[in-house]
């Protein structure tokens, strides 16, 4: 996956939540891949989002698919309302799930793409034995709640471990980046092996929001020195 094009991913967690359709309308004709649907609970994360119903309006509008990120504890009990809502890509958290092998294994079930997201401070190693079972890795780099957050430069060294691990096991693997993510870092994110970009912030605050997303999607890895 790494050598293909990457994806990018605004995260509608920073749009306008009195206007979401004009920005709904604006990642359609963008250059974005995904739309990145960050789901709170209050519980998990010191923050409450929005919910399945938002979801469910925001997927009636948008042309492309609905990455969600589950930040809820027990996601297993909406996993099924997430797929209704119109997810393609289910991603939990490992901080979150007992029983992940399940959890990973019910999501697919249901015809999704199966993510697991790590908090900044959980290691990638705990992912040694379920690495062949996952369609996508979400490496946190804020702690997950909020918007508009500094990136945590440790992210790199995750990223390269990961996908060390998951060399010859599942070269498929997608890696995620969530948060805090800038024209800056993208191009380092992706030759240290990302795939994917979220994000939310650095899209939304800016000036022209669709040149923004074009040159994020334009960034060139090879290019990147180190
Ligand atoms: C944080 C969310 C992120 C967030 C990223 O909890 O998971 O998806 O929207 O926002 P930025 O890009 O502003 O850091
Ligand atoms: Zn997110």
């Amino acid at each position: 996956m790494s050598h293909s094009k990457h994806v990018i991913a605004p995260s509608v967690l920073a749009a306008d939540f009195a206007n979401l359709n004009k920005d709904i309308q604006m990642i359609n004709e963008s250059e974005a891949d995904w739309f990145h649907i960050d789901i709170m609970d209050g519980m998990f994360v010191p923050n409450i989002s929005f919910g399945f119903p938002v979801m469910q309006a925001i997927s009636r509008h948008a042309r492309k698919p609905l990455d969600v990120h589950l930040m809820i504890v027990d996601p297993d009990r909406y996993l099924q309302t997430c797929k209704d809502s119109g997810a393609e890509i289910i991603t939990v958290h490992y901080e979150a799930c007992t029983h992940l092998h399940r959890t990973l294994a019910a999501i697919k079930e249901l015809g999704c793409k199966a993510g697991v997201a790590l908090n900044p401070h959980t290691p990638t190693h705990l992912l040694k034995d379920i690495v062949q079972d996952i369609d996508l890795v979400c490496l946190m780099s804020v702690n997950p709640g909020f918007g508009g957050q500094k990136f945590i430069q440790h992210t790199y060294h995750k990223i390269a471990e990961l996908r060390a691990m998951a060399a010859g096991i599942n070269d498929a693997l997608m890696i995620e980046i969530d948060g805090g993510v800038t024209l800056e870092n993208a191009g380092r994110l992706l030759k240290t092996g990302a795939d994917v970009l979220v994000a939310g912030s650095f899209v939304f605050n800016s000036a022209t929001p669709l040149d923004t997303i074009k040159a994020l999607k334009e960034v060139d890895p090879s290019r990147q020195e180190i």
